[in-house]
């Protein structure tokens, strides 16, 4: 298999299947993750949102960390946005940085329709122009907007959090790309890699990852 296809392919693909299984075994029918996944289709917006049992996977971290206030860099469609805010309290709040107010709009809508809105904030703009402007701390913050800015977006994430903050930073192997960089995206992340290398505020790991959306891994972090 090609490296691309490892990285994208889903139909016919062990990886794919296998998540099919999961889906199947642990996750519920979900009208509204449904509702909003077909939204973003109707829409055009690229299908580039976190797998269902990723998107469980966010969930549950915050559940775990009991979070009350969640930021997230990178909403598109506002799938991961449902499932991050459903982990929440009732007066919880949950804010999410989207440049592309086409995208924001899509969100609203399926923030709306999933019974969310009351709990989340968009920010539409370029979130390193509308991050100075969000007050923290967050008890959770999920890193999934335009990974050459990631060393930028992990610095506001620490400084945005309180010790125990849990960072989730998404797309941080790229089918193996990270080793090499060359394209503007892996060649942020490998500068947020290289940042963490010297960062003291904060314990890291990074976790790889295959299924429905090919290979690829996610950093978790805790800030000291
Ligand atoms: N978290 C979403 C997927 C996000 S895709 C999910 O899993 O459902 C990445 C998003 O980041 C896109 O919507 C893109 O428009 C947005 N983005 C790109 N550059 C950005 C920037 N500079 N500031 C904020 N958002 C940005
Ligand atoms: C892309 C962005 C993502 O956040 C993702 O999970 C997958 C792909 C992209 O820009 O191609
Ligand atoms: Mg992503």
């Amino acid at each position: 298999m090609s490296e691309s296809a490892q990285d994208g392919a889903r139909d016919g693909d062990v990886w794919g299947r296998v998540d099919d299984y999961l889906e199947a075994a642990l996750l519920p029918e979900d009208p509204v993750l449904a509702a909003a996944l077909a939204r973003n289709a109707e829409a055009g917006l690229p299908a580039i949102d976190v797998s269902p049992v990723q998107g469980r996977f966010l969930h549950l971290l915050a559940r775990i960390a009991g979070a009350r206030r969640i930021l997230e860099i990178g909403t598109l469609g506002g799938y991961s946005t449902i499932e991050l805010a459903r982990a929440l309290p009732a007066d919880g709040t949950l804010v999410t940085c989207e440049y592309s107010p086409e995208h924001a709009a899509v969100a609203r809508a399926n923030l709306e329709q999933a019974g969310l809105a009351d709990r989340v904030e968009i920010r539409v703009g370029a979130a390193l122009d509308t991050l100075p402007r969000v007050a923290g701390p967050f008890d959770l913050v999920f890193v999934d907007a335009d990974k050459q800015n990631n060393a930028a977006y992990l610095d506001h994430a620490i400084r945005l959090g309180r010790p125990g903050t849990v960072i989730v930073v998404d797309n941080v192997v790229r089918g193996g790309r990270v080793l090499a960089g060359g394209d503007p995206a892996t060649d942020g992340t490998r500068r947020m890699f290289a940042a963490l290398e010297q960062e003291d505020r904060v314990e890291a790991t990074a976790l790889q990852t295959v299924g429905a959306k090919g290979y690829d891994g996610f950093v978790v972090a805790r800030v000291r």
